[in-house]
Parts: C-alpha cells; structure tokens; sequence
C-alpha cells in the first residue's frame, strides 16, 4: 500500500502568518525521508493553503510522485498541463467549505470531467478522481476514463465503529478494480483507523494530511510519517 502524505496543513500554519515557514516542501522532503511514497498537495481556487510557488517548488524538487489535487476548472487545468504533476485528483471545492466534504459529482457535469482526463492524460498526467464509495459514482468514473479513483474515506472515519461505512469502501474498490480502475482511499484516515482500510486488497494508495501535520507538533512531522507506516504495517501482520 503506498502512502501518500498531504502538507497542505504546512502551508496552513504558514498562511496563518503569511510567513515564509514553515515551508511545505521542506516538510515533504522529510516525509520523503521517513517513508512516504508520494506527497499530495491541494491547490484551492482561494490559495488558503498551498500556493502556486509551492506547486513549481514541489514539482522540481521532490523525489517520489507528486499528487496535485485540484478542482476541475479551466484555470487548475491550464495549471496542471504546464507543470505536468504525476498524478491530477480532481476533487470537488466549495468556497465556504472547512475541508474537501463529498465526492466529486460525477454526473453533474460528466463532458466537462472527461474532458479535463482527456487534456490531463493527453500530457501524461495520471488521473484520478476523489469519490463517494457509491456503485453508481465508481461505475461512471470509468466510463469518463480516470486511471483511478480515490474513495472517500471521510464517513468511515466519521463512523469507525459502524459497519456499513467500511463495507461500502471494500465494495466499491472491488467494484473500481474489477472495471479496470485504480483504487485510492484518503480523509481522515488516522493510526487509530487505518488498520481496517488494510484488510481492503483492492486499495493501492491511502493520502493522509491532518493527522500527520497534527501528529508533527508533538513528534515532528517525520515521526508522524514513521508512526503511519508502523500502524498500516502492524495492520498488514496482524490480517
Ligand atoms: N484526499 C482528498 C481528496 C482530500 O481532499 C483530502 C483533504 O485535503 C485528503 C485526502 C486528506 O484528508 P485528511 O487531511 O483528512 O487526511
């Protein structure tokens, strides 16, 4: 399973200041350092967080792939075509919106979707698209032609103790990988719940931001890496 590590909290406490530090891809070299396999960045149409400098920075200067989540719009899309991430996750964005909350609705506007993976993909860019675990959604995700999905692991992490929540992640990954898709999981995921998203074979990728940048005031953000990877191994032993 690769771990995906989102600094845009980094940049959260930087912004907080309009600093210069901490910087976001200093912190994504040591998570880099510590283990993980990629690091995720969200550029937001409001700039709260990471900034356009912070995307050539980690473009240039990381050494695992670069995972650039983004909204579907014209301007993202320009963004991503001239600096060519690894990966695009397209992802829904709401302006008054604390944090990334559902799935992106892939049958609100499903041209503009396949053509922003056409244009993506037509680059070189791999794409994926963050997904509620809804048979329906991982179905036409295919169908708009993404590499892979990235389900949402938000109302798992909601309801731990509730089965329904992690039975609609195993079966959506089944479902995504059957049809062809790459499986991704990310939000909220934390040591104290990535242990049952182990169990799910389908699943290649978790991205995982809050907890880590959370984690790092109390142990550095490297520990935080070490920490996640001992808890998704432990996992991985124990099933
Ligand atoms: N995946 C996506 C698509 C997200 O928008 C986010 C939050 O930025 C994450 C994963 C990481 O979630 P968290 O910060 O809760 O670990």
């Amino acid at each position: 399973m690769r771990l995906y590590i989102n600094i845009d909290h980094v940049a959260t406490i930087r912004q907080a200041r309009r600093a210069t530090e901490p910087d976001p891809v200093a912190a994504a070299r040591l998570c880099e350092d510590a283990g993980a396999d990629g690091i995720t960045a969200h550029l937001r149409e409001d700039r709260r967080h990471i900034q356009d400098a912070d995307i050539i920075g980690l473009r240039d200067q990381l050494r695992t792939p670069f995972n650039l989540e983004m909204a579907c719009t014209e301007e993202m899309i320009g963004i991503a075509e001239r600096l060519k991430p690894f990966q695009v996750t397209l992802v829904p964005e709401r302006r008054e919106e604390i944090t990334t909350e559902g799935g992106l609705d892939v049958t609100r506007d499903p041209g503009a979707i396949e053509a922003a993976i056409g244009r993506l993909k037509s680059v070189g860019i791999r794409t994926s698209l963050f997904i509620d675990a809804v048979p329906m959604i991982v179905e036409r995700s295919a169908w708009l032609g993404a590499d892979a999905i990235e389900l949402h692991t938000g109302p798992y992490a909601n309801h731990p103790h509730d089965p329904r929540y992690l039975a609609a992640l195993r079966d959506g990954a089944r479902q995504g990988a059957s049809i062809g898709l790459a499986v991704h999981a990310g939000h909220g995921i934390t040591v104290r719940n990535v242990g049952a998203l182990m169990t799910i074979p389908e699943l290649e990728e978790l991205n995982i931001g809050h907890t880590i940048v959370s984690q790092s005031v109390f142990v550095g953000i490297a520990g935080a890496v070490r920490e996640m990877r001992r808890a998704m191994d432990a996992a991985r032993v124990a099933s």
